[in-house]
Formats: C-alpha cells, sequence, structure tokens
C-alpha cells in the first residue's frame, strides 16, 4: 500500500541543484513534515498525480486558487481561447474592465480595482497607497498573519508588545521592521494599547479576516470591532487581506461573511483562477491617489495579463452562477464531523477550526483562537497524521499552521476516502504517543 516515490525522489535531488531547496517556495520542501516533497505531473478535478502515477487527494488547492477542482472545462475553455489571441500586449484589454467589473459587483464597496500579479504585491501596493493616502509611515500587523514576502511584512513581534517589530527574515533592513507594529490576533486590549501610543502614526492595519496562514483561526466580534472602532477613531486604514479567503467563504468573501467595513482589501489566488494575479481595491477617493491618478506609483509589465484574466473571469463567473458555498458548507460540515468523531474515538485531542472550505486539525485541546494557543499544538502528532494520510493518497497542507483547502470537485466519495485514510492512519497508535 506504501506508495513508491523513487521518482519523486531522484527529481529533488536533481531540483536541489538547481534550485534553493529545490523549491520555489519554501513550504513546499516538506521541512516542517521531514521527507519527499511528491513532484506533481498532473491534476484534475479533485485529485493530482505525481511522478511516479500515485493518485493524491487535494487539500492544498494550490494554496487556495483551485476553488473549482483542477482542470476545471470553463476555466481551461477560457484560457484556450485567450491564448489564440496573444500571450501579452501591455496595454489595456477588455477582460480588465470586465473582471473589475465582477470583483465590485462581490465587494460593493470597492470602487476601484488595481490588477497585479501576486498576492505579494496587492498587499504591498496597498499599504504604499494607506502610507501616500494617510501621510504616515508605520503599519499595524498581526503576529502568525501572512500577507507575502514584502519587506515591511516580513517582521515579528519586538522586545516588547509596544515596541517596533525586528525582521523576520535575513535582508530585511531594521529601520523598515520598526515601521512595522506586531499585535496579537484576537486580542482586542493589545490593539487599543498600540493605538494609545502610536495611534497618531498609524498609516493602516492589515489582517487576514480568517487567519489561514497560522492553521485557521477565526475572528472574535470583539477583535473585529476593535479593528474598525480604533481604525476609524485614529484615522488609519483598515485593509483586509482576502487573499485567502476572497470568493472563497463566500461571493464577497470575509467582508461580506462578516459584514467588514475595510477601507482597501487585497485579492490574489482565486481571482486568478490558477494563473498569477493579484488585486487591491477600495473606496474612490482613496483609489485616485494610485498612478497615473495620483502620486503613489505603482506599475507592472504583466498587469492584467490576457490569460489571467481570463481565468479569473471564467473562474468568479462559474462561481457566480451557481454559487457553491452552501455545498462547500456542507461538504466542510460532515469533514469537520467526520474527524471530530474518529479523534475522539482515538482519544487524541484536538481542536478543529474551520470557515467554510478552509479547515485546520490542530494537535492540542481547544479551543485555539489566538496564534499563541495555535503554536502550541504538538507538531509530532501532526506530523504523524500528515505522512499517515499521505502514505493513504490524501495530499494535507505539510505544516501545521496551514489551512487545508476543499473544493466544488470533493463529494462524498472523496469525503469517505478522507475519512477512511484518517481511521486507518489512527490505528497506528505509536505514531501519534505525545
Ligand atoms: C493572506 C495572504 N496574503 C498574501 C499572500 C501572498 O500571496 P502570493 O503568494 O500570491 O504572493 C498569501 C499567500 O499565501 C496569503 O495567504
Amino acid at each position: 500500500m506504501r506508495h513508491s516515490i523513487t521518482r519523486s525522489e531522484e527529481l529533488f535531488k536533481e531540483a536541489q541543484q538547481v534550485i534553493p531547496g529545490g523549491v520555489n517556495s519554501p513550504v513546499r520542501a516538506f521541512k516542517a513534515v521531514g521527507g519527499t516533497p511528491r513532484f506533481i505531473a498532473r491534476a484534475q478535478g479533485a485529485y493530482l498525480w505525481d511522478a511516479d502515477g500515485n493518485q493524491l487527494l487535494d487539500y492544498i488547492g494550490s494554496w487556495g486558487p483551485m476553488i473549482l477542482g483542477h482542470n476545471h472545462p470553463a476555466v481551461v475553455a477560457a484560457i484556450q481561447q485567450a491564448l489564440s489571441e496573444g500571450l501579452s500586449y501591455g496595454a489595456p484589454t477588455e477582460r480588465e474592465i470586465r473582471l473589475a467589473q465582477r470583483v465590485r459587483e462581490a465587494y460593493p464597496s470597492a470602487d476601484l480595482v488595481r490588477f497585479v500579479s501576486s498576492g505579494t504585491e496587492a498587499t504591498m501596493s496597498a499599504l504604499r497607497l494607506a502610507r501616500g493616502y494617510t501621510g504616515r509611515d508605520r503599519i499595524v500587523k498581526f503576529r502568525g498573519n501572512y500577507h507575502g514576502h514584502a519587506d515591511s511584512l516580513l517582521v515579528q513581534a519586538g522586545s516588547g508588545l509596544l515596541t517596533g517589530g525586528t525582521p523576520s527574515s535575513a535582508g530585511v533592513p531594521q529601520a523598515f521592521a520598526e515601521l512595522t507594529l506586531v499585535a496579537d490576533y484576537n486580542e482586542p486590549q493589545a490593539l487599543e494599547d498600540l493605538f494609545q501610543r502610536y495611534g497618531e502614526e498609524i498609516a493602516a492595519v492589515i489582517f487576514e479576516p480568517v487567519v489561514g496562514n497560522a492553521g485557521v483561526l477565526i475572528p472574535t466580534p470583539t477583535f473585529l470591532e476593535a479593528l474598525h472602532h480604533l481604525t476609524r477613531r485614529y484615522g488609519a486604514l483598515l485593509i483586509a487581506d482576502e487573499v485567502m479567503t476572497g470568493f472563497r467563504l463566500a461571493k464577497g468573501g470575509a467582508v461580506e461573511l462578516f459584514g467588514l467595513k475595510p477601507d482597501l482589501i487585497c485579492w490574489g489566488k482565486i481571482l486568478g483562477g490558477g494563473l498569477p494575479v493579484g488585486a487591491y481595491g477600495g473606496r474612490a477617493e482613496i483609489m485616485q491617489q494610485v498612478a497615473p491618478l495620483g502620486p503613489v506609483y505603482q506599475a507592472g509589465t504583466l498587469s492584467g495579463n490576457p490569460l489571467s484574466m481570463a481565468a479569473g473571469l471564467a473562474t468568479l463567473e462559474t462561481l457566480f452562477q451557481d454559487p457553491p458555498y452552501e455545498r462547500l458548507e456542507a461538504y466542510g460540515a460532515a469533514l469537520e464531523q467526520g474527524l471530530q468523531t474518529l479523534f475522539a474515538e482515538a482519544g487524541l485531542p484536538v481542536a478543529i477550526n474551520r470557515v467554510g472550505s478552509m479547515i485546520t486539525v490542530f494537535f492540542r485541546e481547544g479551543p485555539v483562537q489566538t496564534y499563541t494557543e495555535a503554536v502550541a499544538s504538538d507538531t509530532e502528532r501532526f506530523k504523524a497524521f500528515f505522512h499517515g494520510l499521505l502514505q493513504r493518497g490524501v495530499y494535507w497542507p505539510p505544516s501545521q499552521f496551514e489551512a487545508a483547502f476543499f473544493s466544488t470537485a470533493h463529494g462524498p466519495e472523496e469525503l469517505d476516502k478522507t475519512l477512511e485514510a484518517v481511521a486507518q492512519a489512527l490505528k497506528e497508535p505509536a505514531a501519534f504517543a505525545g
């Protein structure tokens, strides 16, 4: 039953000769769980096939974009049509208007939308815009929230909560990090303290409205209230990073689901349907500060690329024509319930956090609401869970601190397969010994 992974092993060795760590984004290297990453050869619906021909039931979905499953016919057809018309012009096209209109249909508060090529570019540009608009330099982010790899965002909390941050990556200047204040998610009092000290200097607060990047953390109503209230009171902008949650949790993402009122919103992932896209948008009065209308510079050779726009349009149109959110919720609820039962039967304490089609099983007692609670999970048990599933053909994210995603291609058969794999994995009690 164990998969043979000889070809993935060979490719991983070869990849490491020419690519740092053999991968082009660190989490793909399986460092948190050990073992050899599977090299993927193709994908269809809810499944991937690795280079050795093993079929894998996919709970990563390219880290979020593939809400319609892999190779959805409407998306593939739209890309093929665009392909026949040329790859990139560096000039405006009609598809950019249509996609911006679709974004605005889902997020009516976004009067204007600017397309870029990744989520990183979207958040980086939104922060520059917030600084340009407010004339202030400091920003606030939350521990365990990830917004891409721009310098001012690769920052962790400094020595005291009420100090500027310190770089969380080599190569980030301390001077940049000092302008980033790091607060704790779901801890409104700490945010209030920060604003009391620095309120007049803060350009923006950026946050994940449901955290995916510490594992799934769900915002409490008092935290959301504090975000809105404090940013308003001190004249800072509130930036909702919907790169992961946008078009996934609802048509209008977390903004719709929780009734949020951010000043700026960032998107990515689903918006590109599997091709590289990001975007940021908001009220006209703010967005009009962006070049060529205003003084905040931001540009991109491949921004609004025809293939990416076509894939994004087909994805959003498919989602909007037949909204899948109730079906995704039903799958998620059944998965969550099934997992709860299996872990309870095995006597293993877990906290399962889920919103719609994003889910994390934390290996510790619940509740898990904060970053500190999330990082106290038992990562050794997580490793056993991950490898137990992978050997049985279920491809869960290779880190305790990542969200698993499922798609409209996941149905009853996939649910049974998943729960059967978990049940079998849990029969290896030695692997889960604490
Ligand atoms: C919430 C969030 N924001 C921003 C990003 C960065 O997006 P990208 O990887 O497209 O640069 C990510 C990536 O995972 C994300 O999850």
